[in-house]
């Protein structure tokens, strides 16, 4: 008998679009999986204010079709020059759901991000107010901290002491990779969240180095040991409030990572719901998908759950995924989560 899996449509609470023709081919894919996506601001230049993320949002909603039913949630780039009252009026504007920060230097078009944290306390103390949610990528990006510990070294040295000063902002600790963040997520009370992306569940640091460097598996924070995907795996099917799906799907076209200097970031968007299906079906925990993909995210951030519904079925054959997709830039390599893919979205 075909296995078959009903769930409230999921949403995907970290995402990028990008821009131009690549926005135009990635868009409409995860639209068909999500109904609900956190659009990541670090576009070139980044989405700082409410003026950029509503032309930004009509860019997104361009790119579907007449009658969209896809919602993009906006984020504002937070910059040491980021007034409160700019994050006030995005916030009284409805479209602008988050406010992002990156410590500069960590990713992807980062260079705007915060150096010295303390000139953001009063955006902060204001998002506090508002119950907006800060959406942080936690690494630091000294240079002289090791890649491998650079989410436990951030969690220690800049979250915790933001959270001393803020108690009452809401966090969302994004892709965490290391037990130590779901530790600290665990510990942390009902203002910090996590998400974490299809692809750490899957992939450890070997997937990217033994055996031959894979470019295809580099991301940023980067995929840690096994018994770190190991924690990630577990908190993702426990079905903990505090725990739900941003897949970082992050598209970059082949030229670009397979270079000297090749991109961070993995296209996740169109076998997602098929990767964590197997995963929690390899965890017993099937039951639990809901919470992680379309019921944790929603009830953290206030809004309300889906009411359309999606249905997985597990094929009896691997399914013929395509490896590729192509764009007017240059391909795009899909996720390749090395085993057979059974599960898809029905
Ligand atoms: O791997 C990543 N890619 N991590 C990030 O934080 C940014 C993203 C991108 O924009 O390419
Ligand atoms: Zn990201």
């Amino acid at each position: 008998m075909t296995k078959r899996l009903e769930i409230l449509m999921p949403d995907d609470w970290h995402l990028h679009l990008r821009d131009g023709e690549m926005l135009k081919v990635v868009t409409p894919i995860s639209a068909r999986y999500f109904a609900r996506a956190i659009i990541m601001p670090n576009l070139v230049p980044p989405v700082t204010t409410l003026r950029d993320a509503e032309a930004y949002r009509q860019r997104i909603l361009a790119a579907l079709p007449a009658q969209p039913d896809f919602q993009p949630l906006m984020t504002l780039y937070l910059t040491e020059d980021t007034k409160a009252q700019e994050v006030e009026k995005a916030h009284l504007s409805g479209i602008v759901k988050a406010v992002k920060l990156y410590p500069a230097g960590a990713t992807t078009n980062s260079q705007s991000g915060v150096r010295d944290f303390d000139k953001i306390i009063p955006v902060l103390e204001k998002m506090a107010e508002l119950e907006m949610p800060l959406c942080v990528h936690g690494e630091v990006s000294d240079h002289d901290v090791d890649i491998f510990d650079r989410e436990a070294v951030f969690i220690e040295q800049v979250l915790e002491p933001l959270r001393v000063q803020v108690p009452m902002l809401k966090v969302v600790l994004e892709h965490v990779t290391t037990a130590d963040g779901i530790d600290y997520i665990r510990r942390g009370g009902d203002n910090i969240a996590g998400t974490i992306t299809t692809h750490h569940l899957i992939i450890n640091r070997n997937h990217i180095l033994a055996g031959g460097i894979r470019p295809h598996y580099y991301c940023l924070p980067v995929a840690k040991r096994e018994r770190h995907r190991l924690a990630l795996v577990q908190a993702a099917t426990s079905g903990e409030k505090q725990f739900f799906l941003g897949t970082d799907s992050a598209p970059h076209i082949d030229a670009a990572k397979l270079s000297p200097c090749g991109c961070a970031g993995i296209f996740t968007a169109l076998n997602t719901m098929g990767c964590l299906a197997h995963v929690f079906e390899e965890a017993d925990a099937l039951p639990n998908l809901e919470y992680f993909t379309s019921r944790n995210g929603p009830n953290f951030y206030n809004l309300p759950l889906n009411s359309r519904t999606i249905v997985l079925e597990k094929s009896e054959n691997p399914l013929a995924l395509p490896a590729t997709i192509k764009t007017p830039i240059g391909q795009v390599t899909v996720f390749d989560p090395g085993f057979n893919q059974h599960w898809y979205v029905a």
